[in-house]
């Protein structure tokens, strides 16, 4: 798992691992900073948990980097790489090392509000129902095939912390769900058009 913020999709994750509703283990997560709550939490719960320097760019990897990322999941012999809140992007060397195998969640129903703070730019567009997005990660900012949405409505007093929140709520149900499809192998790919069974 990768990620750069606080972790709340790591504990949900972790928690349905916990619960048997997620046939997998977190093999090792990685930051590219160096205090992100989310390693707090994988190691309160001794998941291996790495601060990897992202190099000298500020929204990708460096080359150097990148080939480091690549190494460190390549070891851990991972078969998923989850994102979540990993604020970099990733080129096409880590994409081919790991085909198919990228998944990210997105707060907003895609293909609506790609990038940064997708819930305030769904509260400043005034839309009713936004949600959030499982997909798969192409080389495009966050454009790769989707997997699975849920819906979650904006309401009329909704401020951006709270439409967050909500969003928030909605991931953590989505995400461990799908991750748990992926790791039955109940999810198929075919260009854009994906299935994802139970
Ligand atoms: C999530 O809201 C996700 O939609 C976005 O980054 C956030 C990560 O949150 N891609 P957390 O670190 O899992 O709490």
């Amino acid at each position: 798992m990768l990620g750069s913020g606080k972790g709340s999709n790591f504990v949900a994750l972790a928690d349905a691992i916990g619960a048997g509703q997620v046939p997998a283990e977190v093999a090792v997560v990685l930051s590219d900073v160096p205090d992100a709550g989310i390693l707090t939490h994988a190691r309160n719960r001794s998941v291996a948990a790495e601060f990897l320097p992202p190099g000298c760019f500020r929204t990708k990897l460096d080359e150097d980097a990148e080939r480091a990322y690549i190494a460190r999941l390549q070891a851990a012999e991972v078969d998923l790489v989850v994102l979540a809140g990993f604020m970099r992007i990733l080129k096409g060397d880590f994409l081919r090392a790991f085909p198919l195998r990228v998944v990210n969640i997105h707060p907003s129903l895609l293909p609506a509000f790609p990038g940064l703070e997708a819930w305030k730019q769904a509260l400043d567009y005034g839309v009713k129902v936004t949600g959030c997005t499982v997909h798969f990660v192409d080389q495009g900012i966050d454009s790769g095939p989707i997997a699975a949405q849920e819906a979650v409505p904006v309401l009329d007093d909704d401020t951006p912390g709270s439409l967050h929140e909500r969003i928030q709520q909605a991931e953590r149900r989505l995400y461990p769900a799908v991750i748990a499809a992926l790791a039955r192998d109940r999810v198929r790919v075919r260009g854009r058009q994906t299935s994802v069974g139970s």
